[in-house]
């Protein structure tokens, strides 16, 4: 069954050449005496032609061959017909006249179009994943993310990391989602965690002396879904010892820089620009921006702090904060309807309303009369408001929801009025972020990234005075507003790992029985580490343009976490439970 050649290889230079070639049946035309189909194999597709000079035995074949049947097909290439050419194909110019034709397989008619099937309903296209895989859009997605891992590897390889495999069967790893837990056999009432990252074995490895490490790891998190969150995702995963931020910062960098320049032919200017958390937050209302437009948050509350409208002033003196953004030059675009649907969107970040000013034919606001003259005056000074603005405000008295409702509103603005261009790529650095920041139900302090992230060396006496003050050597690389990937230095000196477990509220017994394997190791000699893990499927699809990760992982997960083409998770035999000593309590229905 040799073939000479993928599909979409041959080309006008080959007239005149027999090959042999075999796929799927992507459209088949039967025009009575004449027959043509596309064949599809992953390169494209190549025309196959039957006509009067077909052996008849061969033409009948063809005349009962339907979408999707896998054929081999032997013939001499030829050039198409006046008026056949296709110029958007790279095989537009010929087609191959069958002379032996070979069904190795018939194909049941398809639940949707191939060539259609990213348009049909996400549960269809997932519960027939392998067709939808047909479509050349995914299988240009999956095979770009295999140059991308073997790009990372040969430039990892050469900065002299070495790939090494972390166990998946492993004792929690806190990265502050939930785990997936695998029941044991052997040791019935126990359960081995499935890695939230590699984190604790990478540092391990550094323990060990093989100074740089990298992986292609595979991830599990059972935390809600998003366009960007798969339960199980891939990391591209390094450690490095001896080494501090910039060390790990500069040779991310230059992985960044190699891959935009192969990849995308976009020559990336480094150092790539650096962001303190503190100003990302203020400016952007995130600590993952979008910097490809500016429309920054302006703080109000100085301007609003002793205003008569309780709705802004009360926000302020709760220890709260109103912002502002303005969206400039939109005003004949955005009609009361959009501005009352924005007002649902920053609900569900918790904004209690959204205030607002629109420089249409006539000035219109929905709190201009709740202010004094000098009041009104000096919010439209403040954010530089002209005539054909939108300014939109949000008052809270929790800082978060208003960084979180205008951070959200000035990117769903930025894409909707087309503020940026889509096919840009604006990346930075978001640094200095908070040691510690506050779990809002237990009120206590619990680590930001991991609480292995060492805190800043200028801070460190903080640690005693005023924890949440503390910055950590932690970084995340920002591409368009999505955090592709982040770490951090580690804390490699006893008493501050001391400190950091005693503020977040881990007794020395709890710190033990979590990591005590970590802490046992520490005492061996630890060189100084740092290390960062890319979202590698974030990284892909920033790269392809794509909107969701699922578009290039082959075999996704939906919201609710299930599979549909295997339909997982699903109940397993009560033997199967047994034998692990599991009993499942069902609520009665
Ligand atoms: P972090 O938790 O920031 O750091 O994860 C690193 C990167 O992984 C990606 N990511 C995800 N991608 C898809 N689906 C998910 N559910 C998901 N969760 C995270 C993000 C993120 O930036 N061990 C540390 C790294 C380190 O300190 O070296 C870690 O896991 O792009
Ligand atoms: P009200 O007094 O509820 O009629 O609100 C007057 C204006 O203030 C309306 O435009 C509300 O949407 C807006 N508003 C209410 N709460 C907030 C808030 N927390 N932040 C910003 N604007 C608000």
């Amino acid at each position: 069954m040799q073939r000479t050649g993928y599909c979409a290889t041959f080309g006008a230079n080959d007239i005149g050449k027999r090959v042999k070639v075999c796929g799927w049946v992507q459209k088949m035309r039967d025009l009575g005496s004449l027959i043509f189909m596309d064949l599809r194999d992953r390169s494209g597709i190549l025309q196959l032609a039957f006509d009067e000079n077909t052996p008849k035995e061969v033409f009948d074949l063809a005349f009962g061959v339907r979408s999707e049947y896998v054929l081999s097909a032997e013939g001499v290439i030829r050039a198409r017909g006046e008026g056949a050419v296709n110029p958007n194909l790279p095989t537009g110019s010929i087609e191959v006249a069958v002379d032996r034709l070979e069904v190795l397989s018939e194909a049941a008619t398809p639940p949707f179009e191939v060539l259609n099937s990213m348009d049909v309903r996400e549960e269809m296209r997932l519960k027939y994943r392998y067709l939808n895989l047909r479509h050349p859009e995914l299988q240009k997605n999956i095979r770009f993310r295999h140059q991308l891992a073997k790009s990372a590897r040969d430039y990892f390889d050469t900065e002299g990391f070495l790939e090494i495999e972390t166990p998946i069967l492993i004792k929690s790893t806190p990265e502050g989602a939930r785990d997936y837990l695998v029941p044991s056999r052997v040791h019935p009432g126990s359960f081995y965690a499935l890695p939230q990252s590699p984190q604790l074995y990478k540092q391990l490895l550094m323990v060990s002396g093989f100074d740089r490490y990298m992986q292609i790891a595979k991830c599990f998190r059972d935390e809600d879904l998003r366009a960007d969150r798969q339960p199980e995702f891939t990391q591209l995963d390094l450690e490095m010892s001896f080494a501090d931020e910039d060390d790990v910062m500069s040779v991310n960098e230059g992985f960044l820089k190699k891959v935009f320049r192969e990849v995308l032919g976009i020559d990336l200017k480094t150092p790539l620009p650096r962001m303190p958390w503190k100003e990302a937050m203020e400016n952007y209302g995130s600590d993952k921006p979008d910097v490809r437009f500016e429309m920054k948050l302006c703080d109000l509350s100085s301007i609003l702090a002793a205003c008569d409208f309780k709705v802004f002033s009360g926000a302020i003196a709760a220890g709260g904060s109103v912002r502002a953004i303005n969206v400039k030059g939109v005003a004949d675009r955005m009609s009361r309807k959009e501005i009352d649907k924005l007002t649902d969107f920053v609900k569900t970040y918790r904004a209690k309303g959204l205030a607002w000013l629109k420089g249409g034919e006539e000035k219109t606001s929905s709190y201009a009369k709740f202010l004094s003259e000098e009041e009104n005056l000096a919010i439209e000074k403040a954010m530089n408001f002209e005539k054909g603005d939108v300014v939109f405000i949000v008052a809270d008295a929790s800082n978060q929801v208003v960084f979180d409702s205008l951070g959200a509103l000035r990117c769903k603005c930025g894409e909707a009025y087309g503020f940026y261009d889509k096919k840009e790529f604006a990346l930075l650095w978001v640094t200095e972020f908070p040691m510690f920041e506050k779990d809002e139900e237990s009120g206590r302090y619990k680590a930001m990234h991991h609480p292995f992230t060492a805190p800043k060396d200028e801070d460190l006496a903080l640690l005693d005075t005023a924890p949440e003050q503390v910055r950590a050597k932690a970084y995340d690389i920002i591409i368009n507003g999505w955090e592709v990937g982040g770490g951090s230095v580690r804390i490699h000196r006893g008493d501050i790992q001391q400190r950091v477990f005693d503020i977040i509220g881990l007794s020395d017994e709890e710190a033990h029985e979590k990591f005590g394997f970590l802490l046992e190791a520490f005492r061996y000699g630890v060189p100084p580490h740092a290390g960062l893990a890319f979202g590698f499927d974030r990284l892909v699809s920033l790269l392809l343009g794509l909107d969701a990760i699922r578009d290039c992982i082959a075999f996704p997960k939906v919201q609710n976490a299930c599979e549909l083409m295997t339909d997982c998770p699903a109940p397993v035999p009560k033997e199967s439970l047994d034998e692990l000593q599991i009993a499942v309590c069902k609520e009665e229905e």
